[in-house]
């Protein structure tokens, strides 16, 4: 079969799937499996798909029509212009999460202390902690897990990325392992999403990503609320915390934050307006 059917059969099946952008998921891994870039897809339609990458492809789709996510079938994720190796270790990296990246890096206040000591708690992929460690050479980057599987392909992902000697792995329950004030800022995006909605999200979340990276607890807080007194334990003077929420939790997180000792608690939004992202400072 020449390679134009192929993708023609394939988005249909896709599409029958429910799988969403069945052409796009098609030429997506179509094109890797050629070893080419997706846009040169329209100079090979005339040409016979050899069995070898036919036979590696249909895995793909079956995968694809199973609902698995294309990052997990690719292997791969896109998060702040680097690519970052993804399986069912971890989540998926999320543009709201480098939407905190962005945040984090903005904060000249936090770059300016020498050698900044930073923390990112439940770091999955390791994506924010090898970011911030690639984009601020002068900090020490701490990134922490609960599974060690997610943390062993965190620590796959420094290596290829040029960032292992910059970030330290910790398998550890949040900051239980973290000395009084010795960091000087604690990042986050922590599981959020309440045990009851857990079912109703898309298939592809959650038949495939890993449920210790969603499961928040009957209000979606049981892993913020342990975090935050840990993260004003943990802070030095002039600290500060970033936090990844949901989109309504954005007063329940603020609270906490204030009864726990935090000033210069601000929510930002992301793109689409809604609440995401928790900054709080400690004083000093
Ligand atoms: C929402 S995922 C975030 C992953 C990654 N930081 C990202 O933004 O793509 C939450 C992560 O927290 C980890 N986690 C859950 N409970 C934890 C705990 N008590 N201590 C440390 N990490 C935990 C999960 O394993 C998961 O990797």
């Amino acid at each position: 079969m020449i390679v134009g059917d192929a993708l023609r059969l394939a988005a249909a099946r896709l599409l029958r799937a429910g799988v969403e952008s069945p052409r796009i998921a098609a030429e997506w891994t179509l094109a890797a499996r050629l070893g080419i870039d997706r846009l040169e897809l329209p100079m090979r339609h005339r040409e016979a798909l050899a069995f070898p990458c036919a036979q590696a492809w249909e895995a793909d789709l079956e995968h694809l029509a199973a609902g698995e996510p294309i990052q997990y079938v690719m292997g791969s994720a896109v998060f702040f212009g680097r690519e970052f190796r993804v399986d069912s270790r971890a989540l998926i990296p999320r543009p709201e999460t480098e939407e905190l990246a962005c945040r984090v890096l903005a904060c000249g206040e936090l770059w300016a202390r020498p050698k900044p000591g930073v923390c990112d708690v439940g770091t999955g992929s390791g994506c924010l902690a090898i970011t911030l460690a690639l984009e601020r050479p002068g900090a020490v980057l701490q990134g922490s897990d609960l599974s060690g599987a997610a943390l062993a392909l965190a620590s796959e992902n420094a290596r290829r990325l040029g960032a292992e000697s910059r970030v330290r792995w910790i398998c550890a329950d949040l900051l239980d392992w973290v000395e009084d004030a010795s960091l000087d800022a604690v990042v986050s995006n922590p599981p959020y999403v309440e045990s009851g909605a857990l079912a109703m999200l898309d298939r592809q979340v959650r038949d495939f990503e890993p449920g210790m990276a969603l499961d928040g607890g009957p209000d979606g807080l049981r892993v913020i609320r342990r975090l935050i007194p840990q993260a004003f334990r943990t802070l030095l003077p002039g600290g500060r915390l970033w936090l990844e929420i949901g989109e309504t939790q954005a007063g329940a997180v603020s609270a906490l934050a204030q009864s726990a000792g935090f000033r210069d608690i601000a929510v930002a939004t992301d793109i689409a307006g809604r609440d995401r992202i928790l900054s709080a400072r400690i004083a000093g």
